[in-house]
């Protein structure tokens, strides 16, 4: 036995220096992945991806204002796709956890190749797109991670309340909405991270749209307001339900 394994360890027909100094050659995917143009694609592409999800997630919550059945409606239809719905939500993890993935690796290389921060930002030529948005990536990545934790508990994997709608009985996610935020802190801690979204989001389609590579110079200053101006429109849409609600405007 230790004889055939110390066999195999010396092959013979190979040059053992080579193969000692020279790794297998990596897959194209894997290159790509390792490549910096690759990682600035795909957090490129899973940053769009999500941002598409919050602004449907966005949209959705505003189904409260037209009542409890509207909102427990939407949300017991959704759930009732069953194996297509649960494809979805392992594809949504997925994605963010490449997401992340992808962009702490980003972080650190940058942070690698400049350890001391630059104290003063500019530009080389044209207009200089660097704005706290942009330098506070990580942290504003950060806390929508931890967020999204909390969020999870809170809600989705929150008390399991049932009214009857239809004849049928269904989850109350609305009850549980509109109990959550009639407690203030609740009410500050969302908007604080909604604001922090829409940081995240100015900057993160903005950086998504030059990466693909949409971007001709001439359209530049409109994709960066129009970049903020969706990030704008999506934190807003999600702070209006929570303030409603804590207000007495909804419920
Ligand atoms: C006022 C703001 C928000 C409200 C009222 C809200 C409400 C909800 C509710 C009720 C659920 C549970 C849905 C269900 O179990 O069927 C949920 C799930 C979820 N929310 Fe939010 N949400 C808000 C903001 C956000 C934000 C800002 C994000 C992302 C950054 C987010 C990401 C998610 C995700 C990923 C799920 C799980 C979706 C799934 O499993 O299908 N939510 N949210």
């Amino acid at each position: 036995m230790t004889n055939t394994l110390k066999a195999l360890e010396k092959d013979p027909n190979k040059d053992s220096e080579t193969d000692a100094e020279t790794p297998p050659p990596a897959s194209p995917l894997l290159r790509f992945y390792r490549s910096s143009l690759g990682k600035k694609l795909i957090t490129g592409a899973t940053g769009l991806a999500l941002a598409g999800f919050v602004l449907a997630h966005m949209v959705g919550n505003l189904l409260l204002f037209a009542g409890r059945d509207a909102y427990n409606a939407y949300a017991w239809a959704i759930e009732n796709f069953g194996i297509v719905f649960y494809a979805f939500e392992l594809a949504l993890l997925a994605v963010v956890l490449l997401h992340a993935a992808v962009g702490v690796e980003i972080f650190w290389r940058k942070r690698q190749a400049r350890p001391v921060g630059y104290s003063t930002y500019q530009s080389a030529g044209g207009p200089s797109y660097q704005t706290l948005s942009s330098r506070t990536m990580i942290v504003t990545g950060s806390v929508l991670a931890a967020f999204l934790v909390f969020h999870l508990r809170t809600f989705k994997f929150g008390t399991y309340y049932t009214t009857q709608l239809g004849g049928e009985t269904v989850r109350d996610l609305a009850g549980l909405v509109i109990e959550d935020f009639h407690q203030l802190p609740y009410v500050v801690g969302y908007s604080i991270v909604l604001l922090l979204l829409g940081s995240h989001l100015r900057h993160g389609l903005w950086s998504a749209l030059q990466s693909i590579g949409l971007l001709h110079r001439g359209i530049r200053p409109l994709a960066y307001g129009a970049s903020g101006a969706i990030a704008g429109g999506i934190a807003i849409g999600f702070l209006l339900l929570p303030w409603a609600i804590y207000l007495g405007w909804v419920g």
